[in-house]
This record gives structure tokens, sequence and C-alpha cells, in this order.
């Protein structure tokens, strides 16, 4: 398959290198015999030690290896180990994608293995730490592969003893420093990918001069300075040069006329204008990528029409002209030309048969789709004007076609109005249909059922749909729903229960009139789940039963018509909220995380305020505002040491002054007696726990039947910018600290007992008495309770959590991770 020509070109020449090196130096071991020598055999079983193995089922791809080791055995024969047989040495150890979590130590028993060859850690995103000096020791090493996993730090020196290194792979670590210069001393250097790291400083242009460079890839780092790639004077090995994405300026010097090989390079957001004609002559090239630059010029098209080989072409990001007689012999791919000024459809598509991939975003295109795009599998139109589609709606059974090809659709943000065409449902292998923010009418078609074996990200919010939700169009695969802000009624599809794949629903402002789906909860992997501005309505929790809403990220179910009371344990089993881990976002967020901060406004309640670190990655929050909730604020809420936003408000929590653990009740003097607790039943008030939200930015209790103080130990929560407590029962002197003094004094309003700043209403001396008694009398039940819901926490037993961050998938731009999931399809 072409689409992946260049990496899988990579892979086969390493893999060649490596039969290469099986066959004629060495002969490797046959598992029969027992080969294995103690010291190393102890070598390996303690490294399998060093790490905790943390599995996702989300990466199906890998596997964890060290599992499968047992000691009795003959580690020549355990999976990843590789020995040379005449003396037992382990020359390879290929642990990627093994889910080794733990960090890589400078003691590490993996120096020990002074024979490696072959060092593969690749994947394993929990594998950290600084790349230990000791490497340097293992002067065998020809092939060493610590991409995707966590290291940060500077490269150490000692790696330039690794003089017969031939194959480096660092890509996407947080490595920074200076380009390593030992590279330049290892004249057997094939392949040097330092891509997607904070690497910074200028290239050595005696790099280029390396005669042995296949692949060089430095994109996506601070790399700066002019670029020289010198004078190269005999004709180049170098394949693959990745440059883009860095902050190299200026023209780029040198002689290009010797890389004759060159079938990829990768000049994206290039800092300065460049004169992309000094690489003119280099018609082999297969994947260019020359988007977005930082100085808009125009270019033209024919440009590159003499690239016979070309197949990949990225001019993301230019201001792009397209003669009407263009001739474009390029067998191309894939085409991206996003944001290109583009007023019309460039015709001259049509007859590229060869073309699979097109995205055309950000244009201002009008009219109709063209009914030919059918035969692409991936086609992004989203951000243009097109208002209609060509050809009636059942254009394809008409003709006797079946364009069964479109895998990925994204038509987002047109001008389309009526009904969603039928046509569409004849895309039987549609994977990714995005209809987002247009004006399509009446009902979500039932015939989406016929691809619900294949649908994956199915996205129809902001439309002016009706009717209720057709139960057969889900289907298992489904990763992400939204269907927000249309006027969809009925029912939740409970066919959603068996999507054990959902990780996004999003149904905010429609009219379904509908219990709380507690159903939902079966499902493993769901992080986003909102019901905002709906008619649900009846209890929120579940009797004797937990919500363990593990992965929930994102729970929002506010302006609906929910009642009932949290019970104290509610929030026990949302792990995902409780711990620091960041999960892999597989798919979609980028899409569903910007929809939603938009439409809610999160990103500006209340009060302008920014939310620190506000990547849609950490984001996590509960609203349930605007309901008729009550009862008292579970005091799990403490649990939930990583929430960002918390928002009661609007509701009918209780609470009844009876004093606890931590909070100052002092006294108004315009009230001037004592509150007396005793005529009082249950806890109530606002839960202590609450100052446990050490992340917590946002806190809105506004508006309910809260009573009692404000705990005094919210001012440790630094990072809470914004709250507010008014329209509630509350009283007592409110907490001194920074945090809460800067609130502007509505946020307090309304409580007819509060006093102090920033409030005008002062308290009265000798409150710190009454304050003393209080405490001493209601400290005991208060423990009682707090032990309580432990214990039911940790019944749920959520154990420690583990995730992985991708960060290439989390930081590349949208494209990027579709263009990902096409390719594992394609
Ligand atoms: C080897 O494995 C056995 C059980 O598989 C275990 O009892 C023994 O302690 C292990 N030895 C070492 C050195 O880990
Ligand atoms: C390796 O060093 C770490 C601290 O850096 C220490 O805790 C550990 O015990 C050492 N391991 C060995 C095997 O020496
Ligand atoms: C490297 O090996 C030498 C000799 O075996 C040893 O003295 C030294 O401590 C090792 N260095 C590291 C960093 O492990
Ligand atoms: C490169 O090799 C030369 C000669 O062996 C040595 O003097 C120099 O220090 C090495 N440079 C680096 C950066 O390792
Ligand atoms: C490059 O440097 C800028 C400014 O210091 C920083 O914001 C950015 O994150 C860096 N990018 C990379 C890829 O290191
Ligand atoms: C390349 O050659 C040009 C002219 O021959 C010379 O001016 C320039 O300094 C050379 N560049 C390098 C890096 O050697
Ligand atoms: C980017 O390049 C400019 C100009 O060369 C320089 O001033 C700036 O510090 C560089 N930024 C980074 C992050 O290296
Ligand atoms: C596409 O449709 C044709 C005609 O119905 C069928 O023969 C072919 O197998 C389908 N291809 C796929 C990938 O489903
Ligand atoms: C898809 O829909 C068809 C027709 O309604 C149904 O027979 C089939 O079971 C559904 N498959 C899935 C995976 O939901
Ligand atoms: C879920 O799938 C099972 C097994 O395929 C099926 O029996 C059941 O009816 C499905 N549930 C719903 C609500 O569609
Ligand atoms: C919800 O639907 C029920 C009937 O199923 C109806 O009685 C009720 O009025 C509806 N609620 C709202 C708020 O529309
Ligand atoms: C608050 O956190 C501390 C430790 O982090 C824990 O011991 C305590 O039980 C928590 N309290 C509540 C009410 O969650």
């Amino acid at each position: 398959m072409i689409h992946s020509c260049s990496e899988r070109k990579m892979i086969t020449w390493s893999l060649c290198l490596v039969f290469f090196l099986s066959y004629s130096v060495l002969v490797f071991a046959s598992p029969a015999k027992n080969l294995c020598r103690p010291d190393q055999r102890d070598a390996l079983w303690d490294f399998k030690n060093d790490f905790i193995v943390q599995k996702d089922d989300r990466l199906s791809y890998s596997n964890p290896k060290t599992e499968s080791w047992r000691n009795n055995t003959d580690c020549c024969s355990w999976d990843g180990v590789r020995c040379y047989l005449q003396t037992g040495n382990v020359v390879e150890l290929n642990l990627w994608g093994s889910f080794l979590s733990g960090p890589l130590r400078s003691n590490s028993s993996l120096f020990r293995l002074q024979h490696l060859e072959i060092l593969n850690l690749g994947s394993n995103p929990n594998l950290y730490g600084n790349i230990p000096s000791s490497l340097g020791n293992l002067s065998y090493l020809t092939d060493l592969v610590l991409s995707d996993c966590g290291f940060t730090g500077e490269l150490p020196d000692s790696m330039g003893n690794l003089n017969r290194l031939i194959d480096l792979r660092l890509y996407n670590n947080k490595l920074h420093g200076n380009f390593p210069l030992f590279l330049l001393n290892l004249s057997d250097i094939t392949q040097i990918s330092l891509s997607s790291n904070n690497f910074i400083g200028s290239i050595p242009s005696s790099l280029f001069l390396s005669p042995s460079l296949v692949v060089l890839e430095l994109s996506g780092n601070n790399f700066s300075g002019l670029l020289d790639i010198g004078n190269v004077s005999s004709p180049s090995k170098l394949r693959n040069l990745g440059l883009g994405r860095n902050n190299f300026s200026g023209p780029i010097l040198g002689s290009t006329s010797k890389l004759v090989s060159l079938k990829d390079l990768d000049l994206s957001f290039w800092r300065d204008s460049l004169n992309f004609s000094i690489f003119l002559h280099l018609t082999s090239l297969e994947r260019l990528d020359l988007s977005y630059p930082n100085t808009r010029i125009m270019v033209d098209l024919d440009l590159f029409s003499h690239f016979k080989s070309l197949w990949d072409l990225n001019l993301s990001g230019n201001n792009l002209k397209i003669s009407s007689t263009l001739h474009f012999p390029s067998p191309i791919y894939m085409l991206k030309l996003s944001s290109c000024n583009l007023s019309h459809f460039p015709k001259f598509l049509q007859s590229k048969t060869s073309l699979s991939y097109l995205d055309i975003s950000a244009n201002q295109i009008e009219g109709q789709v063209p009914e030919w795009l059918w035969r692409l599998r991936y086609v992004d139109i989203s951000q243009n004007s097109f208002s209609s589609f060509e050809g009636p709606s059942d254009v394809f059974r008409r003709s006797g076609r079946q364009p069964n090809s479109t895998m990925f659709f994204l038509g987002s943000d047109n001008l389309f109005t009526g009904e969603i065409p039928r046509m569409i449902c004849e895309l039987v292998n549609l994977q990714t249909l995005v209809l987002s923010n247009n004006n399509f009418s009446g009902f979500i078609p039932q015939c989406f059922k016929n691809f619900n074996t294949t649908i994956s990200v199915l996205h129809l919010q902001n439309n002016s749909l009706s009717g209720a939700f057709p139960q057969e169009s889900i289907g298992g695969r489904l990763r992400s729903l939204d269907v927000g802000h249309n006027r969809l009624s009925g029912k939740l599809p409970k066919s959603l229960v068996n999507c054990t794949q959902l990780e996004f629903l999003n149904v905010e402002d429609n009219r379904f009139n509908d219990t709380f789906p507690f159903w939902l909860r079966s499902l493993p992997i769901l992080q986003f789940l909102v019901l905002r501005s709906n008619k649900f309505h009846g209890p929120v929790s579940y009797p004797q039963d937990s919500m363990n809403f593990s992965k929930l990220r994102i729970f929002d179910v506010s302006q609906n018509l929910f009642t009932g009371v949290l019970p104290s344990d509610y929030f026990a089993g949302w792990s995902a909220m409780s711990s620091p881990v960041v999960y892999v976002e597989a798919i979609v967020h980028m899409l569903v995380f910007q929809n939603y901060h938009k439409s809610v406004g999160l990103t500006n309640k209340g009060s302008n305020m920014d939310l620190v670190g506000s990547g849609f990655r950490i984001y996590k929050t509960i609203d349930v505002s605007g309901n008729r909730l009550e009862g008292d604020i579970p005091q799990s809420i403490g649990l939930l040491k990583e929430l960002v936003v918390l928002n009661m408000s609007n509701n009918a929590f209780t609470g009844h002054i009876q004093g606890h653990l931590l909070a100052t009740t002092a006294f108004c003097s315009f009230k001037g007696e004592k509150f007396d607790s005793s005529s009082m039943h249950g806890p109530g008030h606002i839960p202590p726990s609450l100052s446990n939200l050490t992340n917590l930015q946002s806190l809105d209790l506004s508006r309910n039947r809260l009573s009692g103080t404000i705990p005094p130990d919210l001012e440790k929560l630094t990072f809470l910018a914004w709250m507010n407590f008014s329209n509630n029962m509350l009283e007592g002197l409110i907490p001194q600290g920074t945090q809460i003094q800067s609130q502007n004094s509505s946020s307090f309003a309304q409580n007819p007992g509060l006093c102090g700043a920033p409030l005008k209403r002062s308290c009265s001396e000798g409150a710190e008495e009454a304050r003393k008694q209080e405490k001493e009398n209601e400290e005991k039940e208060e423990k009682d309770q707090v032990l309580s819901w432990i214990a039911a926490a940790i019944g749920y037993g959520p154990g420690v959590f583990c995730g992985f961050v991708i960060g290439h998938i989390l930081s590349s731009y949208r494209h990027d991770w579709l263009m990902r999931i096409f390719r594992s399809f394609a």
C-alpha cells in the first residue's frame, strides 16, 4: 500500500539491518537449548522487577512482554530477548510497548547486559527519568530505540562512546539541551530521530556531510538559527529530512544539489520566507510538507507538478494558486490544502484516481459537494461555505454504484440546510461522520443503522435536528457521540449500553425526557458525560449501588429536573477525578472538548478567569447546577483531588449548622446570639473535605440552602481563583485567605449571617471563644461521619489507576490524530 511507503521503507530498512546482522555476524539462539547465562538471567530478572507493568487496554498494539518471563526457564527464550549462541550473552532486548512503568535508574541492572547490541524500550510512555550515563558502557550497541517514552534531561556525553551506533531513535520524549555533538563522531550512524523533543540551538552543518546518514528527523523541537547544509561533495544517502516545526530562520544555506536520494522532506512552520526553489531539482521527492510558513506568499501548485513521484503533499497555510490548465501528473494520494485561500473546488482532482485523502478545510469554497468525493477514504471539507450535496439523495442507488469507500467525512461549519442527505447512509464503511455546526433539520435518518457496525465518531451537534434518536443507529464501535444543541426528544438510546468503547457522550441542550442513565456505569472507559440542559428527571443516585464512573472526567448534568439526595459516598468510585493520571486520548478529544468549552463557556465561567493549564487533557469538572437536588453535599467530594471546576449552584442543597472539624464559627454582631445547633438534625453544611480539592479553580455553591460557615481551610486552595457562595443561609466570619479575600463581595451576598471582608458587615469580638466551644462539641461526631464514608470508598477499591500520555497525539494538530486513525485503517 502506498500510504505509509516512506515509513514502511524505514522499517524495512531497519529490519534488513537486523537480518543482515543476524545472518552474517551472529547465530541466534534457538529456544530449545538452555543457553542462558545466570548473570544475564539475573540482570534481566532484576530489570523486570524494577518496573511495574501498567496495562491500558486501549493500547491494543502493546503487549506486556516481561509478564511472560519465568525465572526458571531459559532466559534466551523469553519474549523480547535474544542471545548469542556461542556465549549465551544477551544481545537484544526488545520491550517495545510493554507497559513498563517507573524510572530508568543509572544503577539499573540493564547495564549489566554488557553485550547488548539492540536495545528497544520504545513506546513505554510511563518509563521516565534521565537517560543514564551508564548507557555509554553498552559499547556494542548498534540500535537504540527509546522513542515514545517519558525521558527528560540532556543526553549524556558518555553516549559518544557508542561508536558502533547505527540507529538512534529518541523521538517523542521530553529531552532538551543542544544538538548532541557526539553524534557527529559516529561514523556509521544511519538514522537519527530526535523529533518531538525540546532540543534547542543550531544544527552543525557538518552533520549533512555524514556519508552514512539516511534518516535525519529533527522536527518538532526548538532548533534555531540559520540552517546551513554545507557543501556536500559526493551524492548523499540522505532520504528523510525532517526540519519542520522548529525555529529556523532565514534562507537555507549551502548546496542541495547532492541530496539526490531525498524522498521525504518536512519544512513545515518555517519561521522566515523560504526559497523552496533550491529543492526543485529533487525530482524523486515522494512526501513534501511545506505547511504553515510564517510568512504567507502566493504559491503556484504548478511548481510541484514536476515531482513525478509525489504522493503526499501538504501545502496548508499557503496562499495557493491553481490554474485551470494545471497538469499534475504525480500519483498524489494524500493532499492537504487547508487554509489555502481557495474559493473554488480544485477541479483537476476529479481525474486523480490515486487520491484517497483530501483536506480542503478552512477555505471559502461555496456550492455543492462534488459527488465524486465519495470515492475517497478521507474527506475534510469543514469550515467552508458548502450548501448542498451534488446529485439526488438516492444518487448511488440510481447509478448502481456502491460508494462504500469513504471512512472519514468531516463537514462541520458549512452552510448545509435541509435534511441530512440519505445518500450518506450508503457509505457503509463510515467510521467518522462530523456534520456539526450546520443547519440540518428533520430527523436523524433511520438508515444510519447501515453503518452501525463501523461508526466510531458521530458528531451532529449544533444543527436543528428533531425527533427521537434512532436506537438502531448506535453500534458497538461508537467512541464519541455528540448531538448537543439540537431539538432531539424522547429517551436516550438504550443501545448505548453496548458501546463498550464509548468515551464521549454529549447530548446537551436538547429536549431529552428521561431518567438518569444509570446503565452507563457499565461503560468501562466513559470519560465525558454531558446531559446538560434537557428534561432529565428523577434521582441521580442509585440506591444500594455506587456510581463508580471510574474514568469520568467531565460530569455535567446541569439544567435538568433531577431531584433527590446524593449519598455521602456518591463520588467514592470516581478514580479518574481523584488521581493525577492523564489518559490516552486515542481519539476525538480535540473536537469534543473544544466544542464543549465553547458551548458551556467554561473558560470564562463567572469571572473571565483563565483556567490554569486548561489544556483539555487535565480538565476535570463536575456540574450539577440548576436542578432540584437536596440534602447534603456528599463528603466524598473531598476524594476528587483532581477536580478543577465544581458547580453545585442553584439546587436545594441544605445544610444545618452543626459545627465541624475545621469550621470557624464566628458570629456576627448584628445577630447577637449563638446559633443553637441542637435544634437541627443531620450533618449538612459545606463539607470541610472540600479543602482537599487542591486543584480546584472554580467553586460555585450559590443559590442553595446551605447553612453553617464557610470552612476556613478553603483558603488553602491556592488555585481557587473564583468562588460563589451567594444566596444561601451561611453565617459567621468569611475566611481571611488571599484567594477568598480577592473575591468580589457579590460572591458572598444574600447570606444573612455572613460577616467580615469582603462584605461590609463586620463580626463581633469574642467570637473566638464561641468558636472553640463549638469545635469541641462537634469534633467527635464529624470524625465518625468521615470514617464511615471513607470506609465506603475503600470498599470500591479504586486502587491506583494508571494511564498514559501519548504526547504526540495530544500535542499534534487535529488532522494528525485523524491521520493516525486513518492510517491504521487504510
Ligand atoms: C522464581 O520463581 C519461583 C516461582 O515461579 C519463585 O518461587 C522464586 O522465588 C523465584 N525466584 C526468584 C529469584 O525470583
Ligand atoms: C539504585 O539507586 C536507587 C536510588 O537512586 C536506590 O534506591 C536503589 O536501591 C539502587 N538499586 C540498586 C540495585 O543499587
Ligand atoms: C562503566 O564500566 C566501567 C568498567 O566496567 C565501570 O567502572 C563504570 O562504573 C561504569 N560506568 C557506569 C556509568 O556504569
Ligand atoms: C569526537 O572525536 C574526537 C576524536 O576522537 C574527540 O577529540 C572529540 O572530543 C569527539 N567529540 C565529541 C563531541 O565527542
Ligand atoms: C520552544 O520554545 C518556546 C519558548 O521558549 C516554548 O514555549 C515552546 O514550548 C518550545 N517548544 C518546544 C517544542 O520545545
Ligand atoms: C560552501 O561553498 C561556498 C562557495 O564555494 C562557500 O562560500 C561556503 O563557505 C561553503 N560553505 C561551507 C559550509 O563550507
Ligand atoms: C527563535 O529564534 C529567534 C531568532 O533566532 C530567537 O530570538 C528566539 O530566542 C528563538 N526561540 C527559541 C525558543 O529558541
Ligand atoms: C464495496 O461495494 C462493492 C459492491 O457492493 C462490494 O463488492 C465491495 O466488497 C465493497 N467493498 C468494501 C470494502 O466493503
Ligand atoms: C446493526 O443494525 C442491523 C439492522 O438494524 C442489526 O441487525 C444489527 O444487529 C446491528 N448491529 C449492531 C452491531 O448494532
Ligand atoms: C446489548 O447486546 C446484547 C448482546 O448482543 C443484546 O442482547 C442486548 O439486547 C443489547 N442491549 C441493548 C440495550 O441494545
Ligand atoms: C416527560 O414525558 C412524560 C411522558 O413520558 C410526560 O408526562 C412529562 O410531562 C414529560 N416531561 C416534560 C418535562 O416534558
Ligand atoms: C483529605 O486528604 C487527606 C490526605 O490527603 C486524607 O487523609 C483525608 O481523609 C481527606 N479528607 C477528606 C474529607 O477527604
